[in-house]
């Protein structure tokens, strides 16, 4: 790659966080190299430990985490929270910026060779550590992710739109080739892990029923269905072809509040789908105006095409008595 091109362009990025991307970006760079070797270069998808939250740590999630908290260590970040640390970390203590990261997501991916990617937000950094990230997720000033899958790209929001890069293998550099990402209104695809069915409230499963029910069911159309086990890959098929994704809460322990976490999973997803004019709840209230209470809280997330997810939250809004009558006689939501 010629030494002058940057590896992402500034023009359309905050001067302020343009460094903080770029890092993220080189990094990545080295990541892709990384994943793209597999079994050649070392084992990635063996378990390596547990983090905080119980959750089983591939090799993968460990270097990644030490690799981007390594270069960003030199730009002007203050707070690093990782889903891999249980504690926030600083940083750069004259940094002004606080940023939360899920280093490796999908890890159930890696050895499969499907996408996976990094998650991150970020916001600006206040005096103590866990109050920089316990704070609604409205006050981010940037929320993003990049794939990595057959193609790498940087999805990103600074709060005006959501724009997205691609990596150019020949010159090693992102080019934006989409400012002002929309998810595409008419799709009938939903994602959730169908596995999970038993364990869902009512609301949810009402929902789910009558999309299985297709043509023949009260919506009178058929859907598909997906699920790749990767947010970022989910979310990335939604901001391109529409969708809707689903992690609820569910009965099983541990499963209170579904799966992702709030911090640095579902908080700048929900800012990217907003912004590309989509919807994103935790089955009911908006994922913006919520908080976590913890660094690695969880909440139920929801999230696409605004209609469906509105329509969901309408299933949540019915008094027990009539989501219980949705079951016997499916006609409340016929078209
Ligand atoms: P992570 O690899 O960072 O722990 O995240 C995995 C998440 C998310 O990417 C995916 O949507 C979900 O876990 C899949 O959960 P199930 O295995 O329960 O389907
Ligand atoms: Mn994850
Ligand atoms: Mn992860």
């Amino acid at each position: 790659m010629p030494s002058n091109t940057p590896i992402i362009a500034a023009d359309k990025i905050p001067a302020d966080l343009y460094p903080v991307i770029k890092s993220l970006c080189t990094v990545a760079v080295d990541v892709v190299k990384i994943i793209a070797k597999g079994p050649l270069g070392q084992s990635l998808g063996h378990e390596v430990g547990e983090n905080s939250d119980g959750d089983g740590q591939k090799a993968l999630d460990v270097l990644t985490d030490e690799m981007f908290a390594a270069d960003l260590k030199n730009q002007n970040v203050r707070w690093y929270a990782s889903e891999e640390q249980e504690e926030v970390v600083e940083l750069n203590p004259q940094g002004t910026l606080a940023l939360a990261i899920d280093p490796l997501d999908g890890s159930s991916n890696i050895d499969v060779n499907v996408s996976i990617g990094t998650i991150f937000s970020i916001y600006n950094a206040k005096d103590g550590a866990n109050e920089s990230f316990l704070r609604p997720a409205n006050e981010q000033i940037c929320g993003g992710y990049i794939i990595y899958g057959p193609q790498t790209g940087l999805m990103v929001t600074f709060g005006k739109g959501t724009q997205y890069y691609l990596l150019d293998p020949d010159t090693g550099t992102f080019v934006l080739i989409e400012d002002g990402v929309t998810v595409p209104a008419d799709s009938n695809e939903f994602a959730i892990n169908a596995s999970n069915y038993r364990h869902w409230t009512k609301p949810v499963r009402a929902f789910i029923d009558d999309c299985v029910a297709g043509v023949e069911g009260p919506r009178e159309k058929n859907f598909n269905m997906r699920w790749v086990g990767s947010l970022v890959a989910e979310t990335h098929r939604i901001l391109t072809r529409g969708g809707i994704f689903l992690y609820p809460s569910d009965a099983r322990p541990g499963y209170e509040q579904g799966r992702l976490r709030m911090v640095y999973e579902c908080a700048p997803m929900a800012f990217l789908i907003e912004q590309a004019g989509g919807q994103a709840t935790d089955g009911s209230d908006p994922i913006m105006n919520h908080q976590a209470e913890k660094l690695h809280a969880r909440t139920p997330l929801i999230f696409g095409t605004s209609g469906k997810v509105a329509r969901v939250a309408t299933y949540h809004d019915l008094p027990e008595e009539e989501v219980s009558a949705l079951f016997g006689s499916r006609g409340l939501f016929r078209n």
